[in-house]
């Protein structure tokens, strides 16, 4: 049965990071609903205006808007032998239309938890540049460029997200905390759940997520 790989944690605890090596290793796509609505957020649109604030607030996006990224996303061609999903489930909402499709698709769902202790959060956040061409993912304090506000792999600028300052931060924390957290348990009494040590090198934790993946035959 293929797979929905589902990276969950905290902000900055370091999903997109391991999300796109394990997209790479397994050639399972990464869909990050973070980027997708960052994309929005472009349009000078109305929607797209709301989704700006939103995520500048550090407040979730709309469960509507989210159903309706997810189902046209899941349904392309390259998400048939599975998918990593970065950044959803959030919300109780969200974990039901995600067993619907699940069911839909005939793929299991597996949650690979990275846990970060709250308080190494904040630097992993305020100090992230993400490269504006490739996406690539640095930390200023943890994982600096050779070349500062340069992206190593293709000499692109970096840019700092709008929702990585301070105060911005502690309402996304909050948010994580009041509707995202609480699913762990849903996952982890469904016996669907790994959690995985994240306050280590970005290298050791993905090595430990590959030995999980190689386990379950995934990848
Ligand atoms: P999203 O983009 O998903 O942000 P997030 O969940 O807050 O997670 P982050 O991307 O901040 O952190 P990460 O865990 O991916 O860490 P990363 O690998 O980058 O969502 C943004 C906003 O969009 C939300 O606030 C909301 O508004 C909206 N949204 C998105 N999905 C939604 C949904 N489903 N429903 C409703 N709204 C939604 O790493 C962070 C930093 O740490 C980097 O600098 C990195 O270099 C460093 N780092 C990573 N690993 C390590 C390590 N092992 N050691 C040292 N440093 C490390």
């Amino acid at each position: 049965m293929s797979k929905i790989i589902v990276m969950m944690g905290a902000p900055g605890a370091g999903k997109g990071t391991q999300a796109r090596l394990i997209a790479e290793r397994c050639g399972y796509p990464q869909i990050s609903t973070g980027d997708i609505l960052r994309e929005m957020a472009r349009a000078d649109t109305p929607l797209g205006h709301e989704i700006k604030a939103t995520q500048a607030a550090g407040r979730l996006v709309s469960d509507e808007v989210l159903a309706e990224i997810m189902l046209a996303r899941t349904s392309q061609p390259d998400c048939r032998d599975g998918y990593i999903l970065d950044g959803f489930p959030r919300t109780l909402e969200q974990t039901r239309l995600l067993e619907d499709i699940a069911k839909r698709q005939e793929k299991s769902i597996l949650v690979l938890k990275v846990v970060v202790p709250r308080d190494s959060l904040m630097k992993r956040l305020t100090g992230r540049r993400t490269c504006t061409r490739c996406g690539e993912i640095y930390n200023i304090y943890l994982r600096p460029p050779r070349v500062e506000g340069i992206c190593d792999l293709d000499g692109a600028p970096l840019a700092q997200r709008s929702d990585d300052r301070a105060e911005t931060v502690s309402t996304r924390l909050e948010a994580y905390e009041r509707s995202t957290a609480p699913l762990i348990d849903y996952y982890r009494r469904s016996g669907r759940l790994i959690e995985i040590d994240g306050e280590r090198p970005v290298t050791e934790v993905f090595e430990d997520l590959c030995a999980v993946l190689e386990k379950a035959g995934d990848c």
